[in-house]
């Protein structure tokens, strides 16, 4: 990117050009409402107020999913509806954030010519510095696109340097800016940036990036700054958050250890921590969710599939038995503890019998809730090249309300 801002006094340049109000809108994850709540604070600093009304708005912004073909039909159509706001604000600068940003990256504009920019979540840090460029080349900005390298087709240094770690202080003196004060909700705390795992059906390694941990000081650091602005619930989140492992020298830093640490805090009175892969829930980690007061007895584990062929296509690394054989440690380990799974159902070749399978491991593993989806093709992953999407979307319904049917008489029993 060049032509930045020359003063580089971003509220000057704001000011300069009548910028001064934004709107976000946040889909997905919670990985995103942490992101777009650090876009909100960097604006915030930059000068800017939040808005909840996005006509009035100067900048918008859409924090985007790509987990699902639906989830970027709903952005696709959300875009279009703004291009009467575009026309009436030409000076307006309407960006496009996180996952679908890193993965159309310049296939955006030809969908939604009236996009100004797209930012990948691996470039987060680049957000006020990109709007003050759009502001200075108005009236005609560039298209402008800043994003991470491709991790199929670069070095992986260079990609891991191209998704950075975006860690701001949260200091925003206006409270509603940090999730957990405000609303009664946690705070959330990214523990893990990335994900190493490549399931065939998933997108997120290709837009999150690499595995990447944060060190335990910053993290701990991060969390009683919170805890004196009065936050006491937080949420340690990472795709893979039990993956989580940081070194210095000889010292070995996991989940289990952080835990430990951060119950110390003053002040914080809950921690959870998501979302969990099954294989790693070591003893270590359910003995110290069950000694320490403050962590949540609650463990999301998604499983996916109850077929060993189908966890194989999906290239889960574990079977079904050794999820059940987890599910019974971790019963056995805490008690009064409880479980929430994910599944996909109507994956590339599950058959009837497959999905019997499914039903059979939710009836055992008695789960507090499931969040169900149906299969969704994503283009550029391992699923999408080697296999054919053949289960029909009436069959992936059917399957879809079968397995929430079964879920909701467990959850009311338990
Ligand atoms: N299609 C359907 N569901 C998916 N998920 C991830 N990728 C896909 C896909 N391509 C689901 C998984 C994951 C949850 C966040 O989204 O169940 O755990
Ligand atoms: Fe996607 Fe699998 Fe990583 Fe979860 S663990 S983010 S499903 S690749």
């Amino acid at each position: 990117m060049t032509g930045l801002c020359g003063q580089g006094n971003i509220k000057q340049c704001i000011h300069d050009h009548t910028m001064q109000t934004f709107y976000i809108e946040t889909l997905g994850c919670q990985m995103n409402v942490l992101d777009s709540e650090l876009a909100s604070s960097a604006l915030h600093r930059a000068g800017l107020q939040q808005t909840d009304a996005p006509v009035n708005a100067d900048v918008i912004l859409f924090n985007t999913c790509s987990v699902r073909q639906h989830a970027e039909e709903k952005v696709y159509s959300a875009l279009g509806r703004l291009k009467n706001w575009k026309e009436e604000k030409p000076l307006g600068i309407l960006g496009v954030l996180g996952c679908m940003a890193q993965k159309d990256q310049r296939r955006i504009f030809q969908r939604a010519p009236h996009v100004d920019f797209v930012l990948g979540p691996g470039r987060l840090d680049m957000l006020v510095e990109t709007i003050e460029q759009l502001c200075n080349e108005k009236p005609q900005p560039t298209k402008t696109v800043c994003v991470s390298l491709s991790r199929i087709e670069r070095p992986p240094l260079e990609v891991l340097e191209s998704f950075r770690q975006y860690n701001p202080n949260r200091d925003n003196p206006q409270r509603e800016y940090v999730s957990g004060t405000a609303c009664g909700t946690p705070s959330l705390v990214r523990i893990v940036f990335g994900c190493d795992q490549f399931c065939s059906y998933c997108v997120v390694p290709f837009v999150r990036g690499p595995e990447q941990s944060r060190p335990p000081q910053d993290i701990a650091n991060e969390v009683r700054h919170l805890a004196g602005r009065g936050v006491t619930q937080i949420t340690l989140i990472g795709q893979t958050v039990n993956s989580y492992r940081y070194q210095t020298g000889e010292k070995k830093t996991r989940l289990a250890d952080l835990l430990y640490q951060l119950s110390n805090i003053a002040g914080i009175e809950q921690i959870d921590f998501v979302t969990n892969y099954p294989l790693g829930i070591d003893n270590d980690l359910l003995q110290a969710v069950r000694d320490l007061p403050q962590v949540s007895k609650h463990l999301h584990i998604p499983a996916q599939s109850g077929s060993d062929a189908v966890l194989r296509r999906m290239n889960r690394h574990y079977t079904a038995s050794q999820y059940r054989e987890m599910v019974d440690r971790i019963y056995g380990t805490i008690s009064g503890a409880t479980l929430t799974s994910d599944f996909i159902v109507g994956f590339c070749g599950e058959t009837e019998e497959d999905f019997e399978l499914t039903v059979e491991l939710v009836k055992y593993c008695r789960f507090r809730n499931s969040f169900i989806f149906k299969y969704s093709e994503r283009s550029g992953t391992k699923a999408a090249e080697l296999y054919t999407d053949d289960v029909p979307d009436e069959v992936k319904k059917y399957r879809n309300n079968r397995l929430l049917d079964i879920q909701i008489g467990i959850s009311r029993q338990n």
